[in-house]
C-alpha cells in the first residue's frame, strides 16, 4: 500500500454489549515463516489458515519471485513446492515488502545464505525503519550490501554468501526478526550457527524449523534469555502447517470485550505459545476476565479458546522483561489502562519507536487528543487510567494498523466518538478487522 493511496477515516462510537464468536486470522509471523521455509525445503508445503493480509501476500510474491512455486488452492489454504536449501534463484526485480519489517528482514536473512543477488525495498513506513541491525550479523556470515541509505535504510541491495560462515551472534536486542534472520541464513552454512538473546523473543523459526526437520537447540541463557543453535545444512523437507489464530489481533476485540460494558466474547483458535501471551497475562493482572478453554497444539504451536467478558480494570506495572512477549500490543493495552481505575506504567519500551511507526509517541498522542493524561518518560509510557475515556479525537495512524485498530477500540466505549484518519493499512494484518468488529456489535462508520 502507497501513502498516497486515498486516507479512508472511520469514526468509531460507543455501543451496545459486544457479543459473538469469532476467529481472528491467522498468524502473521507463522505465515511469513510458512512460507519461506515452505520455499526452502524440497517437496510440498500445505498451509492452512494462512493469514491473506498484504504483509504475508507480499512474502509470498517474494518467494516467487526467488523461484519457489506458491499456490492459493482454496479459502487460506495455500501449497509452496520449494527449491531447498540454498537454492533460491536471482529475481528478476526488486523485492517489495511493502509495510512488512518481517517479511523484509526474515528474506533478507534466507538470500543471505544464497549466492544471489537481490534488491530489497517497501513503503516509506518501511524505508524509515533501521536494517543495519539485521545487516550486520548477515555481513558476518558473509553477505555483502550496497546502495544503503544512511542508518542502513532500504532500498538496498543484497549479494548472499557463496559459502556462508556459521557465526555465534549475541543479539544486541531481543528481536525475533534478528534472531530469525541469523538462523536461516545460517541454514547454508556447515556447522553449527548459534543466536545468543538476552530476553527471549518469540521462537516459531525454531519451532517450525524443527517440524520441517532440521537439528535446532534452544537452552535458557542468563535469567530470561535463550541460547538457539542450528545445525547447517539440513534437507528440509515440505511439512504441513495449521496457522493459529494470531493473539496479537485478538487483542483488539478481547480489548473492546474488556471495556464495553455486558460484553462477552469467545475468540477461537487462539496461538497461546508463552513467548506471545504477556498482554494476556498483564490484562488479568489487570482484573480481566479471559477463560481458557479447549488447549490443544499443532507443530509445536499451542492454541486455546478464549472467552472474554466485560471487567473492571485497574492499573498495574508491567515490567520490561515482559516486552518481548507483547511487543506488538502495548498500543491497545495503553487503550485497556485508558478505561481502568489507576495509574498503568509500561517500562522498557525503546523498540516501540522502530516499528512501523514511532509508536511510544503515536499511542500517547493517541490517547492525548482522546482526553488521556498520558507521559512518556524515557522508555516508559504511563498512562492516568480514570475509569471512562472523554474521546472526541481524531486520531493520526501514520501508515500504521495497529494505531488504527487500537484507536478505532478506544471509540467503542468512550464518552464522544473516536475518529482515525486512515484505516487502509489495517489490511496489512487484519483485513475483515472492521467487518468483523461489526459483527460483534461495533459502531464503525
Ligand atoms: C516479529 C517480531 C517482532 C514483532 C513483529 C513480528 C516476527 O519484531 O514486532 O511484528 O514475526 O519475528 P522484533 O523481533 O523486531 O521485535
Amino acid at each position: 500500500m502507497a501513502h498516497s493511496d486515498p486516507q479512508t477515516p472511520l469514526e468509531s462510537r460507543s455501543c451496545g454489549p459486544l457479543a459473538g464468536k469469532v476467529r481472528v486470522p491467522g498468524d502473521k509471523s507463522i505465515s511469513h515463516r510458512a512460507l519461506i521455509l515452505g520455499a526452502l525445503a524440497v517437496g510440498e508445503t500445505r498451509i492452512s489458515g494462512l493469514l491473506e493480509g498484504e504483509d504475508v501476500l507480499n512474502t509470498a510474491k517474494s518467494m516467487r519471485a526467488l523461484g519457489a512455486r506458491v499456490e492459493r488452492t482454496g479459502p487460506f489454504a495455500w501449497s509452496v513446492s520449494g527449491v531447498g536449501v540454498g537454492g533460491f534463484a536471482e529475481p528478476a526485480a526488486a523485492l517489495d515488502f511493502g509495510n512488512s519489517g518481517t517479511g523484509c528482514r526474515l528474506v533478507m536473512g534466507a538470500v543471505a545464505g544464497c549466492p544471489i543477488t537481490a534488491v530489497f525495498d517497501g513503503d516509506s513506513s518501511l524505508r524509515s525503519r533501521p536494517m543495519r541491525r539485521i545487516l550486520d550479523p548477515l555481513e558476518l556470515m558473509g553477505a555483502r550490501t550496497r546502495d544503503i541509505r544512511e542508518g542502513g535504510r532500504l532500498p538496498l541491495t543484497l549479494s548472499g554468501a557463496r559459502y556462508p560462515v556459521p557465526l555465534v551472534y549475541k543479539t544486541p536486542v531481543a528481536s525475533a526478526q534478528i534472531k530469525s534472520a541469523v538462523l536461516l541464513a545460517g541454514l547454508s552454512a556447515p556447522g553449527v550457527t548459534t543466536v545468543i538473546e538476552q530476553e527471549a523473543s518469540r521462537d516459531h523459526t525454531e519451532l517450525m524449523l524443527r517440524h520441517f526437520g532440521a537439528e535446532v537447540s534452544s537452552v535458557k541463557e542468563g535469567s530470561h534469555g535463550r541460547r538457539i543453535s542450528l545445525q547447517g545444512e539440513p534437507e528440509l523437507h515440505g511439512a504441513a502447517v495449521v496457522v493459529p489464530a494470531d493473539p496479537s489481533s485478538a487483542a483488539f476485540p478481547i480489548v473492546a470485550a474488556l471495556i464495553v460494558e455486558g460484553s462477552d466474547v469467545v475468540l477461537s483458535d487462539v496461538m497461546t505459545n508463552p513467548l506471545r501471551t504477556g498482554l494476556f497475562a498483564t490484562l488479568r493482572e489487570m482484573g480481566a476476565s479471559i477463560e481458557e478453554s479447549d488447549a490443544r497444539g499443532d507443530a509445536g504451536e499451542p492454541m486455546a479458546q478464549l472467552r472474554v467478558r466485560h471487567s473492571k480494570l485497574r492499573g498495574v506495572e508491567v515490567p520490561p522483561e515482559r516486552a518481548p512477549s507483547m511487543i506488538d500490543e502495548y498500543l491497545v493495552l495503553a487503550v485497556a489502562a485508558s478505561f481502568a481505575e489507576g495509574t498503568t506504567i509500561m517500562r522498557g519500551l525503546k523498540e516501540l519507536r522502530v516499528k512501523e511507526s514511532d509508536r511510544l509517541e503515536a499511542t500517547a498522542d493517541m490517547l492525548r487528543v482522546n482526553g488521556v493524561n498520558v507521559e512518556v518518560s524515557g522508555d516508559d509510557l504511563i498512562v492516568e487510567g480514570r475509569g471512562h475515556v472523554p474521546g472526541g479525537g481524531l486520531v493520526a495512524t501514520h501508515m500504521d494498523h495497529r494505531i488504527a485498530m487500537s484507536a478505532l477500540v478506544m471509540g467503542c466505549a468512550s464518552d464522544k466518538p473516536v475518529k482515525v484518519d486512515d484505516t487502509a493499512f489495517i489490511a496489512t494484518s487484519f483485513p475483515d478487522f472492521i467487518p468483523m468488529m461489526r459483527s460483534l456489535g461495533a459502531e464503525l462508520s
